[in-house]
């Protein structure tokens, strides 16, 4: 049976391209189910049918209400990125206001593999909650690709979020599953 993996993308440039994401995880072997944060969420609203036929499932951005089912499958594995600098800080701090965080900021305690991929700039992660944020993480088990592994941050302005290394992304995913 295929694994399923959530991709969870915040609003954060290469979100713009998460398509290409879902095709190289896809390509990877995943059932690849979307999660966005309600930012994203509305950079896509005009082609939000995309993504769920890209798919073959819903795509969640907003906790459900307390009498509505769950739409997704179980998760194998959780991916999330790219990861905004706001939601780095906000899981880092234990906030858990949108769905995108709540659901796999409780997965890593309930044994399922999160990796998590930043996009961000060298102004965003100088504030000093990110250093914290990220230690936060990787103290809880998320394996948080900011090296030559993963993604280094850019100097201001110079972003590409097209070029946005998805594969590494995924590589990661290998690693914390065959942990
Ligand atoms: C066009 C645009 C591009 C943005 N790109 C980034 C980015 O690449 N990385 C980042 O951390 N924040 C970026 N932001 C800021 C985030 O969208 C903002 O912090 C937002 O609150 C993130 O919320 P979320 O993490 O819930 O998606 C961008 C904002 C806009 C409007």
């Amino acid at each position: 049976m295929t694994r399923v993996l959530y991709l969870i993308a915040c609003a954060a440039g290469p979100t713009q391209y998460v398509d290409e994401g879902v095709r190289v995880a896809r390509a990877d072997g995943w059932d690849v189910c979307l999660i966005l944060t309600p930012s994203a969420a509305a950079w896509w609203e005009p082609r939000m049918q995309e993504l769920v036929e890209l798919t073959g499932h819903p795509v969640r951005s907003r906790y459900k209400l307390p009498w509505e089912k769950d739409v997704l499958p179980k998760a194998d594995a959780m991916l999330v990125a790219p990861m905004s600098c706001t939601t780095l800080n906000k899981w880092g701090a234990g906030i858990s206001d949108t769905l995108a965080i709540g659901i796999p900021s409780e997965a890593v305690h309930m044994g399922v593999p999160v990796v998590a991929m930043p996009y961000f700039n060298q102004a965003q992660g100088a504030q000093p909650a990110v250093t914290r944020s990220i230690a936060a993480l990787r103290e809880q088990g998320v394996l948080f690709l900011d090296g030559p592994d993963g993604y280094e941050m850019h100097p201001p302005k110079q972003g590409d979020p097209k070029s946005y290394p998805w594969d590494r992304a995924l590589a990661g995913v290998r690693r914390q599953v065959s942990i």
